[in-house]
């Protein structure tokens, strides 16, 4: 099949979250499975830059309409690193040339002119498929940002370039909680009439919603879990959309997402100070965990059970609970560390509790990504207490780097994660521990049998092991998507 990715983000280029790992990491497991793909990209330069990415011109430049202004644009063209991914960027500096994917880098606010700026992303990566004669049998795009390719297909594109009439339209939802919702005032910035702007199309409360509109307009929907393909559909998790996706409920698929084994495996990990597997996890994790508690200058001890967490500090990832539980867990002999950023409230709680306990935590704020490798490493559990999750992929990273997850059932936690009880433990399926209730006391039951069972080394062994030989690969995954592509081809072919 010939494919087409569009992402607002994708590794190794630009990432601000899981979504970057997916768009990467899915186009590359596609093309090793025999398919042609192009994954189209906005041009980040200074994040390509600082990353040393040779990026090529293709073609003139063009200009796209933007409403009533006319929007400059370049075609650029790399190779993914260790693939036959073609990736084209949509090289707008006005729009793209920042400190930030979707934020100033300094106050953390959006940028104000994000709806310009991925509408024009939306309309100029269609205009990259026409010109650059990919004749994609399927168009695959990502998120609030991509929702207007859905439309512009539909719209105007099928009718302006004949060899995107039978393409298949795939839109998948990785966060309901993004929606890319703008005044209404922003609709003929769409190159759209009024006669889209209605609640059966692109309008949601008065204002331009462009998750509901990848919704509508694509031939088939997915999202990144089968819980969480069933949670959007209630009101608790839909954010507003939950009766929209009920209507698209036979053409909506939960695909849990994989993870890249040459980026996430603790036996070939550049960022690893010793790499191991299943059968030298007791002297390579004990390495790691002797080099990160050097490094972040804690007390080097390898019988001190040391928790972890690498996260958006952002109120979807459960930071209340870590909050109302860390007394008594800190009342224990027990390391944490944690790496992220994001909501002030958040990063104080993080930093009040290292001050507050110089012995044992750690909170290290900002982005990292060599550090994350080596916390998944170092660490002897995972903290994931997440409100919802859609997918979550730092409980997958961290099963499969002999670190257990210590989880909420929601989205794709509760889909990856079995709980360590008598029975799995006995039947040696248990990979992490699960809790229900978003309530601190739910989590602390779950730490409190999590530490019970470190003590015991050989039952703690079994889980890692059970977590480590899970096969995590993205080939299961990308074999889904294919046949939801096929059912796609087969409804328009008819
Ligand atoms: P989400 O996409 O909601 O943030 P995921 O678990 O799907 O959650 O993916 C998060 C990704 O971002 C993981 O690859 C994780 O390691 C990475 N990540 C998050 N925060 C940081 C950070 N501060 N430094 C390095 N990597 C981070
Ligand atoms: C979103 C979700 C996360 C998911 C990721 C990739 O950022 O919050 O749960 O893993 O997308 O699909």
């Amino acid at each position: 099949m010939r494919i087409v990715q569009i992402s607002s983000e994708a590794v190794p280029f630009a990432k601000t979250g899981g979504l970057a790992d997916v768009a990467g990491a899915l186009s590359k497991a596609l093309a090793e499975q025999g398919h042609e793909v192009t994954l189209i990209l906005p041009l980040y330069s200074r994040f390509l830059a600082k990353n040393g990415f040779e990026i090529q011109p293709v073609g003139d430049g063009f200009e796209i309409p933007l409403g009533n202004h006319r929007v400059w644009i370049q075609l650029k063209r790399a190779q993914m690193p260790g693939s036959s991914v073609n990736v084209v960027f949509v090289d707008c500096p006005e729009f793209f040339d920042r400190g930030g994917l979707y934020q100033d880098p300094v106050t953390k606010a959006d940028y104000a002119d994000n709806a310009e700026r991925f509408m024009t992303f939306c309309r100029a990566a269609l205009e990259a498929v026409a010109r650059l004669q990919l004749k994609p049998d399927v168009i695959h795009a990502h998120d609030w940002q991509t929702g207007l390719v859905m439309v512009l297909l539909e719209a105007q594109f099928r009718d302006w370039v004949p060899n995107l009439r039978r393409t298949a339209a795939i839109f998948t939802l990785h966060n309901m909680a993004f929606q890319g919702a703008y005044p209404a005032e922003m609709m003929p910035l769409t190159g759209l009439g009024w006669e889209y702007f209605t609640w059966t199309r692109m309008e949601c409360w008065n204002r331009v919603n462009l998750l509901k509109t990848g919704i509508i307009f694509a031939d088939q929907l997915s999202t990144v879990s089968p819980t969480y393909s069933r949670e959007i559909q209630s009101p608790e998790f839909g954010h507003g959309l939950d009766g929209v996706l009920q209507d698209r409920s036979a053409d909506l698929t939960g695909i849990l997402n994989g993870i890249d084994p040459h980026e996430w495996s603790p036996t070939n990990d550049p960022h690893l100070p010793a790499r191991y597997d299943f059968d030298s996890i007791g002297t390579g994790k004990a390495t790691c965990k002797r080099t990160l508690q050097e490094q972040l200058n804690l007390p080097v001890r390898g019988e001190v059970p040391l928790l972890s967490m690498v996260s958006r500090m952002t109120w979807q990832k459960g930071f209340d609970l870590i909050g109302a539980c860390a007394g008594r867990l800190l009342e224990r002999d027990v390391q944490l560390v944690f790496l992220g950023n994001g909501q002030p409230e958040y990063e104080d709680l993080c930093r009040h509790l290292a001050s507050a306990y110089p012995d044992k935590v750690r909170t290290i704020i900002g982005y990292d990504e060599a550090l994350s490798h080596r916390i998944e490493a170092g660490s002897d559990m995972f903290l994931m207490p997440s409100k919802f999750e859609p997918c979550g992929l730092n409980q997958m990273y961290s099963m499969a780097y002999g670190t257990p997850p210590i989880v909420r059932a929601t989205g794709g936690l509760a889909d990856s994660v079995v709980s360590a009880t008598q029975e799995t433990l006995h039947a040696g399926t248990a990979t992490g521990f699960v809790f229900h209730e978003h309530h601190p006391d739910r989590l602390w039951e779950q730490l409190d049998w999590a530490l019970r069972l470190f003590a015991d080394q050989l039952t703690w062994r079994g889980i890692q092991r059970a977590g480590m030989s899970r096969d995590w690969s993205w080939n299961r995954s990308a074999r889904e998507y294919i046949a939801l592509y096929e059912k796609a081809l087969s409804r328009r072919a008819t």
